[in-house]
């Protein structure tokens, strides 16, 4: 178990969450790391993960995406090995993100791992994401700095820096200090010897992405298929010509889709889908009856949440809704009300186990739900 100390989260939520960099030392004590180089190599042979080596020689960089099947004869000079979603394969690693729960789960994205040798980095830069980054094993001196107008270079076609900024921190993380960089402020790590470093990373989807995304649900779900209508059409000096009030109609139009159900379930079901498809199709998973999971309820045995998954559901605002509607992966479960609390308690907890078997008894449904997110493989019982 990860349990963050030498934060207060309110604190932290008002002044400095998208507002300043922050130092948190000894963010966990005793920090043991949840794996090491020779688990990240391992999964860095692996076709379904993003990995990358960065690698420095005599200032000149260089970027080499995986699979890797030796990664030996990449790793030249100073070098970075990165790992995207360790968390969707390592459960210990799913654990430590999840230390940073208090910021909702649909706005975290994924775990990247990285090891790197002695003076390695990827050099000054810029992310779009907030992110926390975890001192594993070693130490690295980073420098954070405000945001502004940085000159960009791109020694490599893959990799992305710039020049010229003024540190406000500058520190050196040793394991279990953590550090927060909110997006947009320059920064750069050096190791100072070999180092393992965690970044949480959170997501902020652009309004291109959520319309690409909206298209898709739409079209999908065969919904948004009112027309254009202009009974009051009036005659005008240019067949080209778009009068204002008829763009004011294509716009209200638009803005009365934002207003439905179906707006606010696309939020939701945009918002569940974080583990690639394709993570899942690979897996073997085991199959159980609703018999068998009902013994396992009963008996206290524990439920894991398969690591990378969320469940996302919107806050219920009107009275008369019949159901509870939840996402995972994209796909929508709903829930008689009588059952909310039970399902909330479960999505919520990492690890469920049913605390009174009474009232398992009363809902049928309940264990319906458990065998389908168990067969699904989203979660798994304990042996
Ligand atoms: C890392 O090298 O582990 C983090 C890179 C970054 O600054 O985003
Ligand atoms: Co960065």
């Amino acid at each position: 178990m990860y349990s963050l100390n030498n934060i207060d989260i309110k604190q932290f939520l008002s002044q400095y969450w998208q507002k300043k960099p922050l130092v948190i030392k000894q963010g966990f004590a005793d920090f043991i790391d949840p794996l090491d180089e020779n688990d990240l190599a391992g999964l860095s042979q692996e076709p379904s993960v993003d990995s990358r080596i960065v690698s420095k020689t005599l200032e000149s960089w260089q970027v080499s995406h995986g699979p890797f099947e030796d990664i030996n004869q990449y790793c030249l000079g100073a070098w970075s090995l990165l790992v995207q979603s360790v968390d969707h394969f390592i459960p210990e690693a799913d654990e430590l993100m999840r230390a940073f729960d208090f910021i909702p789960h649909w706005r975290m994205d994924d775990l990247m791992v990285s090891f790197s040798n002695k003076q390695a980095g990827v050099g000054p830069h810029l992310d779009q994401y907030d992110v926390f980054i975890i001192q594993g094993k070693g130490s690295r001196r980073w420098q954070v700095g405000l945001p502004g107008n940085f000159e960009s270079v791109r020694p490599h076609k893959d990799l992305s820096q710039i020049t010229g900024f003024e540190p406000v921190i500058d520190q050196v993380l040793l394991p279990g200090d953590i550090i927060y960089i909110p997006a947009n402020h320059p920064h750069n790590g050096e190791a100072l010897e070999e180092c393992l470093n965690y970044s949480v990373g959170f997501r902020a989807p652009s309004q291109q992405e959520m319309l690409s995304s909206l298209a898709d649900y739409a079209i999908d779900n065969e919904l948004f298929n009112e027309r254009y209508t202009d009974k009051e059409l009036v005659l005008r000096d240019f067949s080209g010509e778009i009068k204002l009030q008829e763009v004011a109609r294509f716009r209200l139009m638009l803005q009365q889709l934002l207003e439905t159900d179906q707006f606010s379930n696309w939020t939701a079901q945009f918002l569940s889908q974080s583990v690639e498809k394709q993570e899942f199709e690979e897996q073997d998973i085991q199959q159980f009856t609703d018999q068998e999971i009902a013994e396992k309820l009963k008996t206290g045995v524990q439920f894991f949440r398969s690591p990378g998954i969320k469940a996302v559901f919107v806050e219920q605002q009107s009275s008369s809704i019949q159901e509870f509607i939840f996402y995972i992966q994209g796909e929508a479960f709903s829930v008689p009300l009588e059952d909310k609390e039970l399902v909330i308690d479960f999505l919520n907890c990492p690890i469920f186990h049913l605390k009174n078997a009474n009232v398992y008894q009363s809902s049928i449904f309940f264990t319906q739900l458990v065998t389908t997110l168990v067969n699904s493989g989203y979660w798994y019982p304990d042996d």
